[in-house]
């Protein structure tokens, strides 16, 4: 959502800035802005745009009556919550003399009381936002005689919510100031000057002397060096970041999209999440999870939480630690888990799956789990994520950045590593023999390659797309894998081809959702060769007598399927762990194509953001 990225002692602060901006551009966002402060004139100069998709392009217009002269510069990508996507509501917000410039992420819960307080003592407010707000409450104290870094520290105590600040003041001319509390918040050093960012893709073209700021903790860039303090203003320090990814992994390096490059790393990107999980004999090995065999093999419940893409990864997680571990699991969407009111206790393990590891539903999902007692991990593909810091323990899935809105490579590495979890279990509780773990092993080593053989593969799964591309009602059926596999596809068809896309169990369609199909409608059908494949064709059956156009997703050579489906897209056959990773595949093609020939923007599809950080 939100993106911040900041300036300070740099040469051509704006570029940079702008350049930051559109590096955060892929998290999603309606409007943006840029504010740096003029030193000759002690004054801010602002721009501002709200047009969908080309609001960085203006700024770069406007910044072309710019002060010659630039101190710390703030930019900001917003996504509106509060408050229209227009000029008036885009950051930077500033106070009633126009001193301080201000961007926000995330969300200042008692703004109502807050503006009421501050607009009863004089305060007066230009947009509906509740960001502005705080500008405001810094306003306050800086008239008091506080310098910016005491004035955010002493808001700190008053403002409820998840946020991360960035402020500027034409009377500290080359000072940035940032606080942040639960929302991502990054700064950065380099020997002339500093940066803030919202995360590491966009800070690596500058420096990767990166560090991560607390919660509760303020900083204060300038060129003579970084002050780091809590809240009460004490000195404090902020935890120096890990950066393994290079600046290149970030870039779309030749492909017209972050997408479709990110679709064809899929075969490195599950190379790299599986690096190193087994030993020559096969045995899974998770080291960096903080909990001992002792510990895992002590739970007698897994639940899987999660959002998106995320969550239908969680779906196979399940199904894998039921089959294997023999522990008892069940997945829930975060957003619906956090209310809940889950029975859980000491002996539940929650896993809490989240390619950002940022995901505030997720986030919350996660501490309501700590909360009521049970151990809580995070799978995160971001190393040093708020979930990765917050949880009992961390997995990553080392898919490198993801850029796209949709995720792809990480959703197929996020089913790798439950996959890989599922084994440690198992081997924790006894419950696999050597040859079997091996032989698990042996069929997650080959995924790699099966991918790459699913994307190169003699089949143009785009061909097959193209037929569709004017059709506005789909299903997506299957049974157990096969509806992972189902919801993984209607959802990315549905993110950018932006039409209607209903997974079903294929089994549960006869219980309502057949009234709908008539001549015209295309079901995507997952018929893998599972246990479940003679009733996925009885399914199939169904459909088509109804005048459907059956899609069917097959193994090759499968010529029964073929036979018995208006077309196919086909991947290799693999066994039970891997067949639904292989299985999403095709079907993550079959969005794209769709989505690039009506016209969309696959990487930034209408009125979706990367991370969700707000409820
Ligand atoms: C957003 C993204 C999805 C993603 C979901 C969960 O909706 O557009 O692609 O699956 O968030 O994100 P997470 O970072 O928690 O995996």
């Amino acid at each position: 959502m939100c993106g911040i990225f900041g300036v300070t002692g740099l040469p051509d602060p704006l570029t940079l800035v702008a350049d930051g901006l559109r590096a955060l551009e892929y998290r999603g966002y309606d409007s943006a802005g840029i504010v740096t402060v003029d030193p000759e004139r002690g004054e801010l100069w602002r721009c501002r745009a709200a047009e969908r998709g080309r609001s960085i392009e203006k700024l770069e217009t406007k910044m072309h009556d710019a002060p010659v002269h630039r101190g710390a510069t703030l930019g900001h990508t917003r996504w509106a919550t509060h408050g229209a996507p227009n000029e008036e509501n885009a950051h930077p917000h500033v106070d009633c003399s126009g001193r301080i410039g201000l961007v926000h992420n995330g969300i200042i819960e008692n703004h109502r009381e807050l503006s009421a307080e501050l607009r009863s003592a004089g305060h007066a407010f230009s947009s509906a936002t509740d960001t502005e707000t705080f500008a405001h409450l810094v306003e306050s104290k800086v008239r008091a005689g506080a310098c910016l870094r005491e004035a955010v520290a002493a808001c700190l105590g008053s403002v409820t919510g998840d946020f991360a600040v960035a402020l500027v003041d034409a009377a500290e001319p080359h000072t940035i100031v940032a606080a942040r509390r639960t929302s991502p918040l990054i700064f950065g050093r380099t020997p002339i000057g500093a940066i803030v960012s919202s995360d590491i893709a966009a800070a690596l073209p500058t420096t990767r002397d990166l560090y991560q700021l607390g919660d509760d903790q303020v900083v204060e860039l300038s060129p003579d060096g970084v002050v780091v303090i809590d809240a009460s203003g004490a000195p404090a320090e902020a935890r120096r970041l890990a950066v393994s990814w290079s600046v290149e992994a970030a870039q779309k390096s030749g492909y017209p999209d972050f997408m479709s490059k990110e679709i064809a790393e899929q075969p490195v990107a599950l190379a790299q999440t599986l690096l190193g999980r087994f030993s020559s004999a096969g045995v899974p090995e998770l080291e960096e999870l903080a909990l001992s065999r002792r510990e895992l093999a002590g739970f007698n419940r897994v639940v899987l939480v999660a959002c998106g893409s995320s969550y239908h990864a969680c779906m196979s997680g399940r199904d894998a630690i039921e089959r294997l571990a023999k522990v008892p699991a069940e997945v829930d969407i975060a957003s619906e888990f956090r209310y809940r009111e889950a029975v859980l206790g000491a002996d539940t393990l929650v896993i809490a799956v989240s390619q950002s590891g940022e995901t505030i539903d997720t986030l919350h999902a996660l501490r309501e789990a700590r909360r009521r007692g049970a151990k809580a991990i995070a799978v995160s593909n971001v190393v040093d994520s708020v979930m990765a810091r917050e949880a009992d323990g961390v997995i990553y899935t080392h898919a490198g950045p993801e850029i796209g809105v949709a995720s792809t490579k990480c959703h197929l590495a996020q089913h790798a590593l439950l996959a890989v979890f599922a084994l440690h279990l198992a081997h924790s509780r006894g419950e696999l023999s050597g040859e079997s773990l091996a032989a698990a092993a042996a069929e997650l080593t080959a995924l790699p390659g099966l991918v790459e053989a699913a994307l190169t593969g003699s089949q143009d799964h785009a061909a097959v797309a193209r037929r569709y591309v004017g059709v506005n009602d789909f299903y997506f059926l299957g049974r157990r894998s096969g509806f992972t596999v189902a919801a993984e596809g209607a959802l990315k068809l549905k993110e950018l081809a932006y039409v209607r896309a209903e997974a079903y169990p294929a089994g549960e369609m006869k219980h309502g959702p057949i009234s709908l199909i008539e001549p015209g409608a295309v079901v995507v059908v997952i018929a893998l060769r599972d246990g479940l494949w003679e009733k996925v064709m009885g399914n199939v059956e169904e459909m088509r007598a109804r005048g459907a156009t059956v899609v069917a997703v097959c193994e090759e050579g499968d010529q029964e399927t073929e036979a018995a489906a208006d077309a196919v897209l086909k991947v290799p056959g693999a066994g039970a762990l891997v067949r639904p990773i292989v299985g999403v595949v095709p079907l993550q093609r079959f969005a794209y194509e769709i989505a690039r020939a009506r016209g969309n923007d696959v990487d930034r599809p209408r009125n979706l953001a990367k991370v969700v950080t707000v409820e």
